[in-house]
């Protein structure tokens, strides 16, 4: 069983406790969809089962629930995310979580060696890149987003200026994985999560 004193759940409270802002939450959401994905692959692939597996999942959930809970109110490189892991750590959560966080900030210096710290990187800036390829579809939609449209966007770079391509590329290299695949992964993620990312799209206009 997760401990819940450290769970999804408790991440989820901390989060809404220190973030106002519903493009930031609705962030933590995608990041945490695409990042969860992965841990069902690594617990598929290391034949996790029972609580084990739903341990692992939540570990993974809260950790990208919580990756950038202190932004809202600290921005600044010399403050996001050292001044939420002061918070993370009096509360005593785990290492494994806290070290993952300092990791998606590469200014941290804290380098990614865990399996969760290369995820949360590697799906951090994608996850914000495949929200803003969804809002400019005609229908706002996750479901008319495909990889080679995420490609070709990744090269335009008038489009959603502030994500760090080059960080999408060594996030999918970290994980050992094939660019492609990693953006189909994460496509297939917000998709399963498209209702709670408010990525659904619009329906039809009534006649
Ligand atoms: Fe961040
Ligand atoms: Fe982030």
């Amino acid at each position: 069983m997760p401990d819940s004193l450290f769970s999804r759940e408790r991440a989820w409270s901390l989060l809404n406790e220190h973030t106002q802002s519903p493009g930031l939450i609705k962030h933590a959401l995608a990041v945490e969809s695409c990042v969860r994905s992965y841990a069902q692959r690594l617990a598929d692939a290391s034949g996790l089962v029972g609580d084990d597996r739903e341990a692992l999942l939540d570990t993974w959930s809260a950790t990208a629930l919580l990756h950038d809970f202190d932004y809202e109110k600290h921005p600044s490189t010399d403050e996001h995310p050292f001044v939420g892991i002061a918070i993370l750590t009096e509360q005593g959560w785990p290492e494994e979580v806290r070290t993952a966080i300092l990791g998606h900030a590469e200014y941290s210096g804290v380098p990614r060696t865990s399996q969760l710290a290369k995820a949360l990187f590697a799906c951090d800036e994608l996850a914000g890149f495949l929200t803003a390829c969804s809002l400019v579809k005609p229908t706002k939609s996750i479901h008319d987003v495909d990889v080679a449209g995420v490609k070709k966007k990744m090269k335009d770079k008038a489009f959603a200026r502030g994500v760090h391509r080059d960080d999408i590329v060594k996030g999918a290299a970290e994980l050992e994985l094939p660019l492609e695949d990693h953006i189909a992964n994460c496509i297939a993620a917000m998709q399963a999560s498209a209702e709670t990312l408010g990525l659904e799209g619009s329906l039809p206009a009534s006649s």
